[in-house]
């Protein structure tokens, strides 16, 4: 086992990414150890949002990996491979939940958990990446603005235990992980767009020239996502260029 072999456990954190962060420039960790905490008083999201998570009621952890066999232009392979990881644990409860491009875990149209993974490349080598996974677990209602909160307490209605599902979850990320390191990229760059959230659906989107109606049909190689339009076009897009109409 890699990805849990140790769990740090912490009471509350500003964030356990940035405290991952702290332990990797500190002291040698190693490879797969979980940063773990009930309660981030300052728990980050992508593009500089907050994670809204209630005390000790979801996951909030942080993984250290060193991924030294992808290359940093490779390196959307990670985010496939954990949240293949999150949906394997996730199907068992709710066979429905889907990728949201490019690092969200979708029940219908509701988010169920969030990935905010950072890296450190040196000399076009990636030394190490931290992956952060906010997965909402028992919390009934949510307080910030997010759009559209949701957990698996509110999807299946009962509570579920925290210390098993960090245990499954880590053995579902480790076996993926594996398939990685194997170098089964292939594998996971199908699997991750065949469970992609509107993979081959026609909805409604926003980008630089307005709202569209088009079709997600794939991923490219460095991980854009490819949205064919009404007139054939197809068209690629980079993190934050396109958004999803709900
Ligand atoms: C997002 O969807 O915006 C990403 C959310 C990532 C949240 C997790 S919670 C554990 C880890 N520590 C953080 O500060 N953020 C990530």
């Amino acid at each position: 086992m890699i990805i849990g072999s140790k769990l740090l456990y912490f009471n509350n954190l500003p964030s356990t990414n940035t405290h991952a962060a702290f332990l990797l420039k500190n002291s040698s960790i190693a490879e797969g150890t979980i940063v773990y905490t009930n309660f981030q008083l300052a728990g980050r999201g992508q593009m500089g949002n907050r994670w809204e998570s209630e005390d000790g009621k979801n996951l909030l952890f942080s993984i250290v990996l060193y991924p030294k066999m992808i290359n940093p232009s490779d390196q959307f392979l990670i985010s496939m491979t954990i949240s293949l990881g999150i949906c394997d644990f996730l199907k068992r409860s709710i066979p429905i939940c889907k990728i949201k491009w490019p690092n969200d875990i979708y029940v219908n149209n509701d988010k169920i958990a969030g990935l905010l993974i950072e890296s450190s490349i040196m000399k076009n080598r990636i030394e190490s990446t931290i992956a952060g996974i906010g997965l909402n677990i028992n919390q009934d209602k949510f307080l910030s603005n997010a759009p559209n909160p949701v957990s698996l307490k509110i999807i299946k209605g009962s509570k579920f235990d925290l210390t098993t599902c960090l245990s499954e979850l880590a053995s579902d990320l480790d076996a993926r992980y594996k398939q990685l390191m194997e170098g089964k990229t292939y594998n996971i760059k199908e699997e991750y767009i065949s469970q992609l959230f509107r993979l081959n659906e026609w909805h409604e989107y926003k980008d630089n020239n307005g709202h569209y109606s088009g079709r997600i049909k794939s991923i490219s190689d460095f991980g854009m996502l490819q949205i064919e339009m009404r007139t054939g076009k197809m068209s690629e897009y980079s993190f934050k260029e396109v958004d999803f109409i709900l």
